[in-house]
């Protein structure tokens, strides 16, 4: 599935050309906080790169999100995740702090969740999340996760929700 759109957004398969509009979100401290950090340009084209190929592997990824206008609004996907030496599959989502507050990330988070448990058939999803990341956990309640352990990663607290088919 290359494209789809919710109410709001619609959705594209991450291409080479989205370089600039996520080395520019991986910039901003705010939106990074609890993605590891800022990013360097540099580390994003690897990104890139390495999301693209997960495209090709697995047949699903991150799309670029944007709003009808035609707005770069963020990045969001599913995609294969190593936790505790067991292979999940996560939901992930990023917008520009310009975007946020506006049910964007609840909305693009249900659709994800209904193309991995009902398009791929996926048994289930996890959203991996800083303890102190209440917004984004918030998202994953509303997306139906339920709350599954706490756990360290990278020296970080997160807890780690599930969605099941
Ligand atoms: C997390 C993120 C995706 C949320 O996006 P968003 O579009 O603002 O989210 P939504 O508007 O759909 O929903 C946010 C919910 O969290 C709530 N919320 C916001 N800040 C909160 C906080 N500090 N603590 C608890 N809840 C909070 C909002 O009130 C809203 O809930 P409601 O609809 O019941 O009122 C956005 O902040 C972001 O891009 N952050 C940077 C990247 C990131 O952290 N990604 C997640 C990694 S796991």
């Amino acid at each position: 599935m290359d494209r789809f759109s919710t109410d709001r957004l619609t959705a594209e398969r991450l291409r080479e050309d989205h370089l600039d509009d996520l080395v520019t979100l991986h910039l901003n401290a705010e939106v990074s906080r609890y993605l590891g950090g800022v990013r360097a340009p540099e580390v994003t084209k690897t990104y890139l790169a390495t999301n693209m190929a997960h495209w090709d592997q697995h047949g699903f990824g991150l799309w670029v999100l944007r709003t009808k206008d035609g707005a770069f609004a963020g990045r969001a996907g599913i995609r294969h995740i190593l936790v505790d030496d067991i292979d999940e599959i996560e939901i992930a989502y990023a917008f520009k702090r310009e975007f946020w507050g506006r049910g964007f990330a609840s909305e693009v988070a249900i659709a994800l969740t209904d193309i991995g448990l009902s398009h791929h058939e996926l048994p289930s999803l996890i959203g991996l999340v800083y303890v102190s990341n209440g917004a984004s956990r918030r998202v994953l309640e509303k997306a139906n996760y339920i709350l599954e352990k706490s756990t360290t990663r990278h020296g970080n607290d997160v807890v780690i929700y599930r969605a099941r088919r």
